[in-house]
């Protein structure tokens, strides 16, 4: 069942009680009402019959008094009136007021019994008549309280209904962003991430939306820097195995042609039993094999990029700062390094390195410094920190789209479990990269925000 009709359902339910309830409360009304009305009627009429009796005595004719009497009582709505003779029987009846719609008899049983009819004796059974008797008549109340109670009833259904209505349309509309939500979220699930949906209605939708906005978003941005990341990986791959073909081109083939025309030399004078000119063919050979052999390792080295950690992360790094500080003598280093790197895993020297390759490079190519501080320390708790922090212009540098050094540096970290912040400090000038790697395997947490 959705969650929309149990909505709905509820809703209807909690009116259906509150119409039985409000029916409840009206038919009791409408009973007190009754009885209150008949038993005022039947004292009414007790009354003005005592009086007429205090009178008879004195009348000349008591007869047409009496007839009289009980004639008054028509279209009376609560009393009918009969004169009674001996034997019980009526010898004149009160014409009550007929009522409107009948009610059903299930209604008037409802309203309770009506009040015993009262009998009041003829003083002296004056011209034969016996007694007066005074029945409550109900019928036209319980009429008029049938007609009441079918209308309070129709309101009540009536006003349930419209809200009910109403509450399913607002249901229905407060519902549809949900729908589209669910739509956007099959797409994401089918790996399309460029769908978003409107960011309208309720707090606690708007809050959903957002969310799978941003989601969506960070999703679509992820996949295009992995195929960003991919093109370069191929394009660098490509350069290299062009260069690989020219070095071998130019540099050895030439060597190889000069080695087999000395041997060639060499072969000639034997045959000619000359022997005066083969130590020169040889050196000559020698010097050529021996070209070849430093670009043959050159080669190796390159197809199997030695480690730069191999000589030590401080040494590689000291190297680095060495490199940059030829070329720009006016900015200072700064530099605090580990006392023992030897415990490093190789993988992780070579994500060290490389942040801290990227990230001074940055400083130097788009902070303009004057100082830029490399820090590694490791923290009680195993963590390994590498902060790169400079004092240049990095809080008003636009932000550039398509470096691909951060995402780099992201991914290496995060290639051993680390994480990794950088952008330009809040207060004042410069920019700070800081990454975190648990050398015990943990996952890392988050750094805190780059500040200086
Ligand atoms: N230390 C820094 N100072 C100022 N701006 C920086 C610094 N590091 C990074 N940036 C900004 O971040 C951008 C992205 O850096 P990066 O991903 O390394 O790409 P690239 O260096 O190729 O431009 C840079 O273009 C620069 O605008
Ligand atoms: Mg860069």
């Amino acid at each position: 069942m959705s969650l929309r009709a149990r909505v709905v359902a509820l809703i209807a339910g909690v009116l259906l009680i509150s119409l039985l309830l409000g029916a409840a409360a009206a038919g009791y009304q409408a009973r007190e009402a009754l009885s209150a009305e008949l038993a005022a009627g039947l004292g009414g009429a007790q009354q003005t019959v005592n009086s007429a009796f205090e009178d008879l005595p004195n009348s000349d004719h008591p007869a047409r008094d009496l007839r009289q009497l009980v004639a008054t009582f028509d279209g009376n709505r609560h009393v009918r009136a009969s004169l009674m003779i001996p034997g019980g029987r009526a010898a004149l009846t009160s014409h009550t007021r007929s009522a409107g719609a009948p009610a059903p008899p299930w209604f008037g049983r409802l309203l309770g019994p009506s009040p015993a009819a009262r009998q009041i004796a003829v003083p002296g059974h004056a011209a034969g008549f016996e007694a007066i008797v005074l029945a409550p008549t109900a019928e036209a109340d319980v009429g008029a309280a049938w007609g009441e109670f079918t209308g309070i009833v129709t309101a009540l259904t009536g006003s349930a209904a419209v809200g009910l209505i109403l509450v399913y349309l607002v249901i229905s509309a407060a519902f549809r962003p949900l729908r589209a939500l669910a739509d956007q979220f099959g797409r994401v699930g089918a790996g399309d991430y460029s769908g978003r949906v409107a960011e309208r209605g309720p707090t606690e939708l708007l809050g959903l939306q957002r969310g799978f906005n941003r989601m969506a978003g960070e999703l679509a941005a992820t996949t295009e820097r992995n195929r960003l990341l991919g093109d370069q990986l191929l394009t660098l791959q490509e350069e290299e195995r062009a260069d690989i073909a020219r070095d071998l081109h130019d540099d050895i083939g030439p060597h190889l042609f000069a080695v087999n025309m000395d041997a060639e030399m060499i072969a000639q004078l034997g045959e000619a039993g000359r022997h005066e000119g083969v130590t020169e063919h040889v050196r000559s050979i020698q010097a050529a094999v021996k070209h070849m052999q430093r670009q043959v390792r050159d080669l190796l080295s390159r197809l199997r990029p030695a480690r730069i950690t191999e000589l030590g992360l401080n040494a590689a790094i000291l190297d680095l700062v060495r490199f940059w500080s030829a070329r720009r003598p006016d900015i200072a280093f700064n530099l605090t390094l580990l006392d023992e790197e030897a415990e490093l895993p190789e993988a992780t020297k070579d994500v060290v390195y490389r942040v801290v390759q990227e990230a001074a490079n940055n400083a130097v190519r788009h902070g303009s410094p004057k100082t830029v501080r490399i820090a590694l320390w490791i923290d009680a708790d195993e963590t390994l920190s590498i902060s790169v922090a400079d004092d240049g212009t990095g809080h008003d540098a636009a932000p550039t789209l398509g470096g691909l050094g951060l995402v780099g540096m992201r991914e290496r970290v995060a290639s051993v479990g680390g994480t990794l912040s950088s952008g330009p400090n809040h207060a004042g000038m410069g920019w700070t990269t800081i990454a975190r790697l648990r050398l015990d395997g943990a996952a890392a947490a988050q750094p805190s925000e780059a500040a200086a």
